[in-house]
């Protein structure tokens, strides 16, 4: 993990980072990029392992997006989330990280 450029990766311009802290204790986070009044993209939420299912992904969701700017929220899920994504009001597309620049026969 480079810590610098994660750190500078979270807070460009265009990006919003939120963190869960309790008692001085972080419990999660969340990344999302937006134009600032249509459209943004969630890149990141984690919550740790022990404060799951206390509510804190969703409230880290909601305050991102509240403060985004943005009407609406796209995103890439992992099959193990897609229960807390449809805990939202929603809509199912197909999703794909493409990698530009690659060879397309050798995905990474
Ligand atoms: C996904 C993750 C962020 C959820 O965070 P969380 O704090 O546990 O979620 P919340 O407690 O805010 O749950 C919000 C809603 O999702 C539901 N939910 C969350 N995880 C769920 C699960 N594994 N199964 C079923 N429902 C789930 C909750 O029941 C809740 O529903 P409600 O609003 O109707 O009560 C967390 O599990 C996590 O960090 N996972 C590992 C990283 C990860 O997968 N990130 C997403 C990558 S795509």
């Amino acid at each position: 993990m480079d810590a610098a450029r994660a750190g500078r990766a979270l807070t460009k311009p265009g990006v919003i980072t939120v963190v869960a802290i309790e008692n001085g204790e972080v419990l999660g986070f969340a990344q999302m990029l937006s134009d600032g009044e249509i459209q943004a993209f969630l890149s990141l939420v984690v919550v740790a392992a022990e404060a799951r299912g206390r509510g804190v992904g969703k409230t880290l969701v909601e305050e991102a997006s509240a403060r985004s700017g943005a009407q609406r929220v796209d995103l890439l899920s992992l099959d193990k989330s897609q229960h807390f994504y449809c805990s939202f009001a929603h809509r199912m597309f197909s999703g794909y990280r493409i990698y530009p620049g690659h060879a397309a026969t050798n995905p990474l």
